[in-house]
C-alpha cells in the first residue's frame, strides 16, 4: 500500500519520514517543478502532486487548509483512494477556525470526491514532537471517519507512528478537531506554552 504524502513542509516532512523509517511505501507530493527542491527527502521519492496521487492509495494532506481546494481541484483524481486530512484550517491571526462551507475541510473533501474514503486526523501535537522518537508518553491522535474501512488505515498509519489512535465519531466530527487544532496552535503559540505540548484524553 503506497502513501503519498501532499506538501514537504514540517508536518508532512515529519510524518512521511518517520513512516518510511518504519518500512512504509512513501511518496511526497509537491508544487509541479519543486520536485528538486526537498533534498532532505529520500531521494527519487519526490513527485509533483498529481504523479504522486496516481501513484497511491493512501493520501496524506499535510497542505495549508487553504491550498486544499488548489489540490483537490474536481476530485477526480482522488477517486477511491483513502484520504487523511491533517490540515487546520485558521484566520492568519489565529482567532478562530475558517472552514469551507462544508463544516470542515474534511467534508470539503468528502463532497468532492464521493468515492474517496476520508478521514480527519489530528495530530495533538506539533511536528517537532512526531520527529521525535525518544517520548515519554505515548502521544494520542485523533481520527473521525464514517467508515470502518477508513478508520482501520488510519489507525495502522497512527499505529506505525508509535502513537494512539483515538475515535472521535463520524466525518461531521471533522470540524471539532480542527477547533482541537486551533487550539492547539493557539496554547503553543499565544498562549506560549511551546511546541512541544500535547492534547490527551486522561480518565480521572
Ligand atoms: N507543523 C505542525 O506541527 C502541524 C501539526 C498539525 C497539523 N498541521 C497542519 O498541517 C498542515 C501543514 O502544516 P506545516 O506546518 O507542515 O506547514 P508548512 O511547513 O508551511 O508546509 C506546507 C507545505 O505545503 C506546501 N504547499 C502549499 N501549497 C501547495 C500546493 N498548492 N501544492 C503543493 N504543495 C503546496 C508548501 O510548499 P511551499 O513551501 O512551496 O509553499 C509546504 O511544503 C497545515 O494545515 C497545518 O495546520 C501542522
Amino acid at each position: 500500500m503506497r502513501l503519498a504524502v501532499l506538501g514537504a513542509g514540517a508536518l508532512g516532512s515529519a510524518l512521511g519520514q518517520r513512516l518510511v523509517y518504519r518500512g512504509w511505501d512513501v511518496c511526497w507530493g509537491v508544487r509541479p517543478g519543486d520536485e528538486g527542491r526537498h533534498s532532505h527527502l529520500a531521494a527519487g521519492l519526490v513527485y509533483a502532486v498529481s504523479e504522486a496521487v496516481a501513484r497511491a492509495q493512501v493520501i496524506v494532506l499535510a497542505l495549508p487548509a487553504k491550498a486544499v481546494p488548489v489540490v483537490i481541484g474536481d476530485g477526480r483524481a482522488f477517486a477511491s483512494r483513502v484520504v487523511l486530512d491533517f490540515t487546520t484550517p485558521a484566520t492568519s491571526d489565529l482567532s478562530c477556525t475558517s472552514p469551507p462551507a462544508e463544516g470542515s475541510v474534511a467534508e470539503y473533501i468528502a463532497a468532492r470526491c464521493p468515492t474517496a474514503l476520508v478521514a480527519k486526523v489530528f495530530t495533538s501535537m506539533g511536528a517537532e514532537v512526531i520527529a521525535d522518537s525518544n517520548l515519554d508518553v505515548r502521544p494520542q491522535m485523533f481520527v473521525a471517519a464514517d467508515r470502518r474501512a477508513t478508520y482501520e488505515v488510519a489507525e495502522r498509519l497512527v499505529e506505525a507512528l508509535g502513537f494512539e489512535a483515538v475515535r472521535a465519531g463520524r466525518l461531521r466530527q471533522a470540524r471539532l478537531l480542527e477547533a482541537m487544532g486551533l487550539l492547539w496552535l493557539r496554547l503553543a503559540t499565544v498562549e506560549r506554552r511551546g511546541r512541544r505540548i500535547g492534547l490527551r484524553v486522561v480518565s480521572y
